[in-house]
């Protein structure tokens, strides 16, 4: 069979594996870099595309930004250009953070509108609103978002929904706007107080990061700072679900336990053994699992949309039938079908998942279609009897280092082709 990941089911994962910095704090950090007149040093980031592409855009503004080992160097001091370069804008969703820190450094901003995404519609209404209550003059024309010279102000600004971006891009901006920003119903992910607790580093006045109100007063200046990012709570989730579909006894180190308690909280639920320390969690499976019966995915601290498409591919072999309600993002079952090829029992109606655990998944040939969806056919096939072939390593590779040699070194006999 050819496939990009090739994985022999039936192997017992067993071991430790170190978590490193999450994709999802660093991202926002190195928007925010671009706030300090100075060095910014990052460290433990994990070699990612989307990370080197914003390595990229942050070089094309003028930015010295490099990389060693897991360390970033990001130098802003010759930062001179305001506008996004095009082609790496539309490519990385994330690029969409950069709007708020340029903003915040040059008073205007010229960016495309940000890469396609294959989860569904991600609209960037809240992104464009929250800036524009910031005084930022905003305006949208052949696929390109042009802000306007303008002071930035603060304002008071309520979210429709606590937008993990938007909370970020909002928070980027007004840290140097002129006064007080209140940003109601605001995103409460770990991400976001990492951000908090980056921008303070570097000389910003914020509090609030955590809870639904996030109180920003902005500065004129700000400065370097040497830091390291959370690790990645999905990354630590994905390696337990792996643990629990192959009867395995895993530790995520390096982590912060309270960060997946959502997460922790659904295993100890299928039957398996939690043991948490301050820094790691262990778990251990032995033989079938019970179902979850109900699983809804919510803004943190929810259970995190980032670990339904693992959960759903636990619940294909756990006894009984659980019911996914995928409340955040549309289009987010990709996976489904490709799971039903291993042999799962699945009907999907709308936003609902209806899973009836099988005794046994069979190996086969399947097509990732998005990150986290891809990572769980991974997780099938690890558990599944025979050889699977999962096709579209890019979309994984997208969220975890080297993923095929944490595997191995757990035990899972995996390759990557
Ligand atoms: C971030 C994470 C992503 C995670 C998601 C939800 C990063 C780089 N990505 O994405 O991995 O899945 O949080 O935890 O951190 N929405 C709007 N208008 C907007 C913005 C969002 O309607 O302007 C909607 C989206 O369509 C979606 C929901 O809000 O239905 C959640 O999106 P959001 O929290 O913004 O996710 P991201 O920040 O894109």
């Amino acid at each position: 069979m050819v496939g990009d990941y090739v994985v022999c089911g039936g192997k017992r994962l067993q071991g430790t594996v170190v978590i490193k910095g999450a994709k999802n704090a660093v991202l926002p950090l190195l928007a925010a870099s671009l706030l300090a007149e100075d060095e910014v040093v990052l460290e433990n980031c994990p070699q990612l595309a989307d990370v080197e592409n914003m390595l990229s855009i942050l070089r094309q503004l003028g930015c010295g930004a490099r990389r060693q080992g897991d360390t970033l160097l990001i130098d802003t001091r010759s930062a001179n250009s305001y506008e996004m370069p095009e082609q790496l804008s539309g490519e990385i969703r994330s690029s969409i953070f950069l709007l708020g820190p340029i903003l915040g450094r040059f008073g205007q901003a010229v960016c495309a509108y940000p890469g396609g995404c294959e989860i569904g519609l991600r609209p960037i209404d809240l992104h464009l609103s929250g800036l524009r209550a910031l005084h930022a003059d905003i305006e949208e024309s052949y696929g390109k978002i042009r802000c306007h010279p303008a002071i930035l102000q603060g304002a008071s600004i309520h979210l429709d929904y606590p937008s993990v971006g938007a909370t970020e891009n909002i928070m980027m901006a007004a840290v140097k706007a002129i006064g007080e920003t209140t940003l109601h119903n605001a995103a409460k992910e770990p991400e976001i107080e990492d951000l908090q607790n980056f921008l303070n580093a570097m000389g910003a006045d914020v509090h609030g990061a955590g809870t639904d109100t996030i109180v920003i007063r902005g500065v004129t200046r700000m400065h370097g700072v040497h830091y390291r990012p959370i690790a990645d709570r999905i990354v630590a989730g994905t390696f337990l679900v792996a643990a629990a579909m192959t009867g395995g006894d895993v530790t995520v180190k390096d982590i912060c336990p309270r960060h997946i308690a959502a997460v922790t909280a659904k295993l100890l639920e299928t039957g398996c053994t939690l043991k948490t320390d301050a820094d790691s969690v262990r778990i251990l499976a032995d033989g079938r699992l019970r179902a979850l019966q109900r699983l809804e995915t919510l803004p943190y601290p929810g259970f995190p949309t980032d670990m339904q498409a693992q959960m759903f591919a636990l619940s294909c072999i756990t006894r009984g039938t659980t019911v996914i309600s995928e409340n955040v993002f549309e289009s987010r079952y990709r996976h489904a079908a490709e799971l039903v090829r291993m042999g799962a029992n699945v009907t999907i109606r709308d936003r609902l998942a209806i899973i009836t655990g099988v005794e046994y998944l069979t190996g086969s040939e399947v097509q990732a279609a998005d990150l986290r969806g891809g990572a769980a056919l991974v997780m099938a096939g690890l558990a599944a009897r025979g050889t699977t072939a999962v096709h579209g390593a890019r979309y994984i590779d997208r969220g975890y280092e080297h993923l095929e040699r944490s595997l191995q070194e757990l035990g899972a006999n995996i390759i990557k082709r």
